[in-house]
């Protein structure tokens, strides 16, 4: 690293490896609680030879264009549809995410979700907490009756890492796997579908493992929401746009899928009056596919990895305005 470059880091951070930052650099910590306001970032960034951020922070063309310095922005993420990637490599900023070290932990969360959400059990949980398992409802034949998931059929739409670590554990479970994407690609266990319509027409069960592009942005609206069985589930734990959300809302509260298990959303966080709120047959978790305390720390360690090459002038390990 050249001499003590100043970095910018938006959050402060767990773990050794964010802490000896502050020994090679000037570092820079937004205090929180929250995203440094946008003229907060604008301020910070036009010093900073190093962006360290998360994907709550928008870094746009505007922004880019008043940071004369910046030589790297690194995100504690995989995701970079909050970075404008034209822009960066226009100004031949490297832009550093961490794939790879979060799949098992999302493929985790989105099985969760699609057991919480096809058998009930946030519902389950509210009602025994809420004291409704009275004595009169003990055993009741038909309480809570969900669907099974061992032996139903998954559509995965997306056959990047998440999307095979999700066929993996679908496999343990029984499950008939179909995959879609937009390149072919083998996924050991799954049959392929050439056709988005088709996958959804046919599953039980639809997760989304793709990732937020102007192809992608409203991929999942009302047609596609239109051609799920009426049984089946949609599961999301990639991003919000992919989905229309009113239409999934719409389709939600008349029963045209039979519910959905969300970790992402258009706007996030969720306001308080959205309309997913109020309905019954949805679990909703507030963004947090890769929350788990290793995988967290091994994110932040591949960030500082990509801050440290971008400041070298190294190729970072990985670098998102090249994939
Ligand atoms: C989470 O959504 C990520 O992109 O890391």
């Amino acid at each position: 690293m050249s001499p003590r470059p100043r970095i910018y880091a938006t959050r402060a951070l767990p773990g050794d490896a964010f802490a000896a930052l502050a020994r090679d650099a000037d570092l820079a910590v937004w205090p929180g609680p929250g995203a440094p306001p946008p003229a907060r970032l604008r301020e910070a960034c036009a010093e900073a030879d190093g962006l360290l951020c998360l994907l709550s922070d928008r870094i746009d063309r505007a922004l880019l264009a008043a940071c004369p310095r910046l030589r790297v922005i690194s995100s504690v993420s995989v995701g970079v549809d909050h970075v404008d990637l034209v822009a960066a490599r226009t100004r031949g900023i490297p832009v550093g995410h961490t794939p790879g070290v979060l799949t098992e932990t999302t493929a985790d969360l989105a099985f969760g979700l699609l057991l919480a959400v096809a058998r009930r059990i946030p519902e389950a949980e509210r009602f025994l907490r809420e004291g409704r398992w009275t004595p009169e409802r003990a055993w009741e034949p038909e309480l809570l009756l969900g669907r099974d998931v061992h032996g139903a059929t998954l559509g995965i739409v997306g056959a990047g890492a998440i999307g095979c670590a999700l066929a993996r554990r679908a496999a343990g479970f029984g499950m008939r796997v179909l995959v879609h994407s937009r390149t072919r690609r083998e996924v050991p266990g799954a049959e392929w579908c050439d056709d988005l319509p088709a996958l959804l027409g046919a599953s039980d069960y639809v997760s989304l493992h793709v990732a937020l592009t102007p192809e992608t942005r409203g991929l999942i609206g009302r047609a596609e929401l239109a051609a799920m069985p009426p049984h089946a589930f949609l599961i999301n734990t990639a991003r919000g746009e992919i989905v229309d959300e009113a239409a999934l809302v719409e389709a939600l509260d008349a029963g045209e899928i039979a519910g959905a298990g969300l970790d992402v959303y258009a706007r996030e966080p969720l306001a308080p009056d959205h309309p997913l709120l109020a309905l019954e047959n949805v679990v909703l978790l507030p963004h947090v596919g890769s929350a788990s305390r290793a995988t967290r720390l091994r994110m932040i360690d591949l960030a500082v990895a990509n801050l440290r090459a971008g400041l070298a002038g190294t190729p970072l390990p990985h670098d998102a305005t090249r994939s």
